[in-house]
Parts: structure tokens; C-alpha cells; sequence
């Protein structure tokens, strides 16, 4: 119960820490648990002295008494000190309380406290020592040896009461001390002796304690000093202020000063009130000991983060330090920095730039996939290896005008025709399908590109390159400026077709061209879509076949095509129509319509105009078996001549267009018939020319001329045309 005496001690020592000398080499530093810096030496009582190890033997040497276990060590003769601080200027030491104890025959044990610090540089400490009184009938006095100081304190109470952790008068009282005390004797007396108290107050104590570690809240009225569970304890902290000499700052600095200057480096002078002389501080920045030469130590304050603030870029100087803010932020780095740092602005910056590159890329690869993936599937890869161009989108869509509509020549049912101008100026015609659907499409351009890219035909429109990037393809023909056929006949009624021998001459190149499809080619191609719009008419009026998207590639040892039905109606082989089957006779059937076209000037799906409602193929047969012929003419007859290829023309068309498939010419026996008749009509035309002969009347006052050209057929040309017949007949049964 009475080891309230007891003062738990928890000093460190910050200069041990910092790890920095703090004796003179050689000495030793310690004694028992305490720290002995320099300027303090220590006498051991068992050992050999160290005369050189204190700034000042008298003064400063310490006796280390190893009597003790730990050994401990001594201020004067009885007070163990337990720290020294060289920072503070103070030594720690243990004093016995004063105390007064009574019973009921008064007072029976008395101790007087007497201290002295001795004559030179040591007080007690004003700011931290109080002198504390304990007990409830207690007046304790304190004064130095001199008598020229006296204070005391008096604490009066009449019940037990706790003290509650605060010294406020009620059993407990405080007082302070004054400064340059030196020595201090404590006595305590009581007047009534405790005889009302007794019970629960016997003893009164008196004791000079540091505020900064004494513990009121320990205290208890009943405490006896006698108890031998207290009987060591019964002690206080004192602390005890010391300089180096009994100099000002000033007299110690000037070089006529006998004892020196005590300060080493990088420290500075501090002059003690209390202690009337002056001790040494390290410089701010510096640790360590300033007593001894080196001993201050500059501070690396970037190593010490919690006790030297930096926002920014800490930088170690000698004696203190810098702290830049990061780039970009403003403020003092060792109060705090404002703004963002550049290191975040570029990290966001950067990872914004990232994900732009990121999603540019992505683009790129997709686009670039995508038009591979097109070219693929465009059949690229074959066509790699043929002679076409390749066009990249970009070409095409600046040829065109980004496919302007000023820009398109004609739509089908396939797609848009669009007019071109590349970069060397080339005019060119740009096929652009309809968006079908992927397979039919597919199919039906990889169709179209297998065939046009092999042909190679004066009277075969040339394609010239394609583009495969599109989802679409893009086709590129050479372009045919004069328009189709079809327009010629029955829209322009352009003079290029007023006369037979232009005719003729379109018919005979058609069907050069188809008969190149069917027999040249390799493999043969069946045109599908034989038609006067599929006709194209080049600047010196030249026939050009154009349009394989319906066209079929001939296998050899195969000779017809199951394919879906497709081709345009008024032309379509009937034969083909019932089976499904696309031959080459297919082809030879829509000729025969387009030699028809040719002949009568009528488009083949309409009805004549006089408001005869049979379609023109029967109108034309059927003119042609009443010898009627001539009426249906839609252009010049130059002669008699003239008439009579024009029959044998006819008959042709009728053999081209019998409804079974054997029963048709070749493409072939079409071309060099009419191959024959354009060496006849030249031959005439050259002798009609050369005997000065008028042209013949239009057709429609002339009939009776040409009636009569009919029968002229020489028989050697209808042999010809029933060898056709026969031909036939044997090849096909
Ligand atoms: C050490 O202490 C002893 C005994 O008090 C004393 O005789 C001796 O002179 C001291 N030595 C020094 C160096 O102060
Ligand atoms: C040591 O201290 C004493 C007493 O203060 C003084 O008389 C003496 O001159 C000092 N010695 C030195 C070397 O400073
Ligand atoms: C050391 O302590 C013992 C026991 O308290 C004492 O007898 C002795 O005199 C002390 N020695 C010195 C040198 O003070
Ligand atoms: C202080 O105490 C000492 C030792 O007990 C004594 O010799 C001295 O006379 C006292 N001084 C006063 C002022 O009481
Ligand atoms: C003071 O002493 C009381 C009672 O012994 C204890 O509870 C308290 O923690 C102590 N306070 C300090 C700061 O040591």
C-alpha cells in the first residue's frame, strides 16, 4: 500500500538516440542504467579513474558507487541521480521526503529534509520543482541555508477525503520554489499534533517533486513512511539545473576569457537565469553534443519525415533542409503544397492520350480487317493473281464523287452504273451492286469477276480493275460512251441506226462477241442476260457486250446450267423458262430477240403501238411467214440487195428463236451468218456505190421491191440455213 513513493521513471535519453558520440573517446559513458554524457565524468569507487573524462573534475565527475547492483550513480554523497540531460541542462536525482508521524501520545518520528547542491554550478530547478505537502493538520517550511529565503505551505482538513488526483488544499498543498536555490531545508510541524486527524492522517510529508513526472493522484492521507513495503521509496524527483561556468555568454565567447569557451561547433551560447552562468545548445538543425567539439551533428531531416514535415522534394542542407513543391504545385513544401501535382496532370493526361491511341488503333485494325475480311470474301485471293487493278474504296469514291447521282449512267436490278474520272483521268464506268444480301451477292460478283476478268474481246466490254474493300463490291468497266443499244433504238432513233448496214454491223459484232463466250473462252460462258440494254455502243459506235452478273461458267463435259431462273423478261428462253436449265442456246434465243429488236425497232416485253396486242415476236413471225416483213422495218432499205439480207437476216432471228433449245443455231453458225451478210452488204454497197444508184426509198413505199428480194433468196443461203436445221437435227438426236 505504500509504494505511492514510488516515481516511475520513463525517460529516454534523446541523445543516446541519435547514436552521435557524447563522451570523450575512451571514457566510459554509462553507470549502472544512466547515461553519463560529457561534460560529466564518472569516478568509479571499484575501478581506476578517468581524470580527463569531465569538462571539470571538481565539478563534473560523478562517483559511480558499484557497491550497487546495477552500480549506481551519485549527486553528492546521497542522491542517486537516474538522468542526466544534456539538452535541458538537468540531472535527475532521488531525495527522501521530510515527515512528521504521530500517535496518541504525539509525535513519535520526525525527518527533516537538508539538501545542498554545493557551492558551484548547480540549483534546483524553479520552472519544474514544487515543494508538495501531504497531510490534514501539516504546516511545512522550507528555506535555504542562508536564511535569506523562506516559504511554506499549509494543508488543513478534518475528514478523510481522497485527493483526486489534484493537490488543491485539502490535504494536500503545493508551492513554488525560487530561482538560484542552492541549498533547502524542509521541516514540518502540526498544531494540534494530528489528535483530530489521527485516525486517518498519522504522518505529514513534505518533498520537492518534478511536476512533469510526480503523480498527485498516488497519494493517499493514511501513508505511513514506515511501512516496510515503502521503506525505500519514500523519495521524490528532484531536478537540478547546472551550467558550465557562472559566465555570461559574452565573457565566455571573448578570447581573453582564462577557462575558454565550452561550446564546440555549430552550437550556441545559452545563458541561464536560474543558474546564472551559461550552458551550450546545438544550433537548430544540429544534434548531438554541443560540449564536445564535433559533438553538434547536422540533422538529416529528410531521414526524420514525421519530425520535419515535406510535401514536395525534401533536400538535406547543412543545418537545415529545403522542400520544394512537386512542378506545378505552389505553397511551402514544409507547411503544405496546393495544386495538382504534374505527375498526376501528366498521369491523367497520359492515360487519356493511351486510351485515345487505344481506341485509334482498335479502329484502324477494325477497319482494316474489315476491308480484308471484305477482300476475302470477295474472292481477293483469286483475283490476286489475275490482271485486273485493284482499287482501294478511296479511288473509287473520288472517281465517282463519293457516287453522285450527277454521276450515274443507270440503274438495274443488280445495282448503279456510276461514270468515273481516276486520277490519270481515264473515264471509267463503276459498277456498284445493290446490297442483296451476302450470298446472293457474293455469288453473283465473284460470277461476274471470274468471267469479265478472263475475257478478252473487241466486242466485250473490258473490265478495267475492281474494289474488294467494300461490303459492297465495286466493279470497274472501261467506259462506253455512246450509251446502250437499247436507247438507240428506241429512245435516241439516232441516225447511227437509220441505215441496214449499221444494223448489220451491231448484229454481227454482238454475236462475235457471244460466240467468243460460248467457244473461245476458256471455260465457255453462257451470257444469261443477252439484251439490247447489255449492248453498249463504244465512240465509233462499235458493239460491246456488257453485264455478266447473270452469266454462268461452262465445266467442261457439261452443257447445260441449272441456275434460278433470272434474265429479263421479253428475252428470256422460254425452254429456259420451263426447265430451269441455262444453256448456250439460252443465249442464242435472247439474240435472236435483239436481232428482232433490231429489225422491227420495238422493244420485245411491249405490245405494238397500232394496238395489236400480240407480243412482237409472234408479230414478227407471223409477218414473216405472211411475207409482211417489210412493214415492220424501222429504218432504211437501201436496196433490193439490201432487202434480201434482211430476209435471210429474219429467218436467222425465226431459227433463233424456236422454242426448242436443238432446234437453234449455234452462236457460232449466228455469227459467221451474219459475218457473210456484212461481206454482202459491203460488196453491194460498194458496187451500188461505184454504178451511181439512188438509195432506196424507206421502207414502207418499197415492199414490193423487197417481196420480191424474198424469193431471190439464193439457195445457196437458205441450204445454208437448213444445214443449220440439219446440223442440228443430227447433233442433238
Ligand atoms: C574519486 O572519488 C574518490 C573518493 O571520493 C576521490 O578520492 C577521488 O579524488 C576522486 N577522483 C577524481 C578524479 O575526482
Ligand atoms: C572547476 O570548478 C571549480 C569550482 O567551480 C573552479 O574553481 C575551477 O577553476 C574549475 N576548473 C577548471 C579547469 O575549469
Ligand atoms: C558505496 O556505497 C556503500 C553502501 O552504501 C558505502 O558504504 C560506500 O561508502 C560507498 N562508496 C563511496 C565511494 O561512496
Ligand atoms: C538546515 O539544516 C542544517 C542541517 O540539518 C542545519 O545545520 C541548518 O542550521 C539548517 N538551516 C536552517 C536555516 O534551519
Ligand atoms: C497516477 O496514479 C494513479 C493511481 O496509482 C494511476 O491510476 C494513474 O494511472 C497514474 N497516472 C500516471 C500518469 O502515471
Amino acid at each position: 500500500m505504500l509504494s505511492f513513493w514510488l516515481v516511475f521513471l520513463s525517460f529516454t535519453s534523446s541523445l543516446t538516440a541519435t547514436g552521435s558520440p557524447d563522451a570523450v573517446s575512451g571514457c566510459p559513458d554509462t553507470c549502472g542504467n544512466v547515461h553519463v554524457p560529457y561534460p560529466f565524468g564518472i569516478n568509479f569507487t571499484s575501478e581506476i579513474s578517468y581524470p580527463r573524462c569531465a569538462l571539470n573534475n571538481s565539478e563534473f565527475m560523478f562517483i559511480c558507487n558499484s557497491t550497487y547492483n546495477p552500480p549506481q550513480l551519485f549527486f553528492g554523497e546521497n542522491m542517486p541521480i537516474h538522468h542526466i540531460s544534456v539538452e535541458e541542462g538537468t540531472i535527475s536525482v532521488k531525495i527522501y521526503a521530510a515527515y512528521n508521524c504521530y500517535n496518541n501520545r504525539g509525535l513519535f518520528a520526525s525527518f527533516s529534509q537538508s539538501i545542498s547542491l554545493g557551492n558551484g554550478l548547480f540549483r534546483f530547478s524553479d520552472s519544474r520543482n514544487k515543494l508538495t505537502v501531504v497531510g490534514c493538520d501539516t504546516l511545512a517550511l522550507m528555506e535555504d541555508a542562508t536564511e535569506t529565503f523562506g516559504s511554506g505551505c499549509l494543508s488543513w482538513c478534518e475528514t478523510d477525503m481522497t485527493l483526486q488526483g489534484s493537490c488543491s488544499g485539502f490535504g494536500c498543498c503545493q508551492t513554488s520554489i525560487p530561482k538560484s536555490l542552492k541549498t533547502l531545508n524542509i521541516s514540518l510541524s502540526s498544531s494540534t499534533k494530528h489528535s483530530r486527524v489521527l485516525q486517518f492522517n498519522p504522518c505529514d510529508f513534505a518533498f520537492l517533486s518534478d511536476e512533469r513526472t510526480y503523480n498527485v493522484s498516488s497519494l493517499q492521507l493514511s501513508y505511513n513512511p514506515y511501512s516496510s513495503a515503502t521503506e525505500n521509496f519514500v523519495t521524490s524527483d528532484v531536478v537540478i539545473e547546472w551550467v558550465v561556468r557562472e559566465e555570461t555568454c559574452e565573457v565566455a565567447r571573448s578570447s581573453s576569457n582564462p577557462n575558454g569557451y565550452a561550446c564546440g561547433d555549430n552550437s550556441k551560447c545559452l545563458y541561464s537565469v536560474n543558474g546564472q552562468g551559461y550552458r551550450c545548445l546545438c544550433n537548430d538543425g544540429f544534434t548531438g553534443n554541443p560540449y564536445l567539439p564535433q559533438g553538434c551533428q547536422d540533422i538529416d531531416e529528410c531521414k526524420e519525415p514525421d519530425k520535419y514535415k515535406c510535401d514536395g522534394t525534401c533536400k538535406n542542407t547543412f543545418g537545415a533542409y529545403t522542400c520544394r513543391c512537386p512542378l506545378g504545385m505552389l505553397g511551402d513544401g514544409k507547411v503544405a503544397c496546393r495544386g495538382f501535382r504534374v505527375t498526376t496532370i501528366a498521369a491523367v493526361i497520359g492515360a487519356i492520350l493511351l486510351i485515345m491511341v487505344i481506341a485509334f488503333l482498335i479502329i484502324i485494325i477494325y477497319k482494316r480487317r474489315r476491308k480484308e475480311r471484305n477482300f476475302l470474301e470477295n474472292g481477293g485471293m483469286l483475283l490476286k493473281h489475275q490482271r485486273v487493278r485493284i482499287f482501294s474504296e478511296a479511288d473509287l469514291v473520288k472517281a465517282t464523287k463519293n457516287f453522285d447521282a450527277s454521276h450515274l449512267l443507270g440503274e438495274g436490278g443488280f445495282g448503279y452504273v456510276y461514270r468515273g474520272f481516276l486520277a490519270d483521268n481515264t473515264q471509267v464506268a463503276v459498277k456498284k451492286w445493290k446490297d442483296l444480301g451476302k450470298t446472293l451477292l457474293n455469288q453473283e460478283f465473284q460470277q461476274e469477276i471470274g468471267i469479265v476478268s478472263q475475257v478478252n474481246h473487241k466486242n466485250v466490254v473490258k473490265i478495267i480493275g475492281l474494289c474488294l474493300e467494300t461490303k459492297v463490291p465495286l466493279l470497274v468497266y472501261e467506259f462506253i460512251s455512246n450509251g446502250t443499244l437499247f436507247d438507240h433504238i428506241h429512245h435516241k432513233r439516232s441516225q447511227i441506226l437509220a441505215n441496214w448496214k449499221n444494223r448489220l454491223r451491231i448484229a454481227a459484232e454482238s454475236a462475235l462477241a457471244l460466240d467468243y463466250l460460248h467457244s473461245l473462252a476458256d471455260p465457255p460462258i453462257i451470257h444469261g442476260d443477252v439484251k439490247s440494254s447489255n449492248i453498249l455502243l463504244d465512240d465509233s459506235y462499235t458493239a460491246k457486250v456488257s453485264d455478266f452478273g447473270a452469266s454462268v461458267l461452262i465445266s467442261p463435259g457439261q452443257s447445260t446450267m441449272a441456275t434460278k431462273i433470272q434474265g429479263t423478261i421479253g428475252y428470256l428462253d422460254p425452254e429456259y423458262l420451263m426447265t430451269g436449265n441455262l444453256t448456250e442456246k439460252s443465249d442464242v434465243y435472247s439474240f435472236g430477240v435483239v436481232l428482232v429488236e433490231l429489225l422491227t425497232g420495238e422493244k420485245p416485253n411491249s405490245s405494238r403501238k397500232t394496238g395489236d396486242k400480240r407480243n412482237i415476236i409472234q408479230y414478227f413471225l407471223s409477218s414473216l411467214e405472211n411475207h409482211t416483213l417489210h412493214r415492220i422495218l424501222r429504218f432504211n432499205v437501201a436496196s433490193e440487195n439490201e432487202m434480201e439480207e434482211i430476209e435471210v437476216c429474219a429467218e436467222l432471228a425465226k431459227q433463233c428463236l424456236r422454242s426448242s433449245g436443238i432446234q437453234r443455231p449455234t452462236m457460232k453458225e449466228v455469227a459467221e451468218e451474219l459475218g457473210r451478210l456484212r461481206k454482202l452488204n459491203r460488196s453491194s454497197w460498194d458496187h451500188r456505190q461505184s454504178s451511181q444508184e439512188t438509195e432506196y426509198l424507206p421502207a414502207e413505199s418499197s415492199y414490193s421491191t423487197i417481196e420480191v428480194g424474198t424469193s431471190k433468196m439464193s439457195q445457196n443461203e437458205i441450204l445454208r440455213l437448213r444445214t443449220f436445221d440439219i446440223e442440228y437435227s443430227t447433233d442433238n438426236i
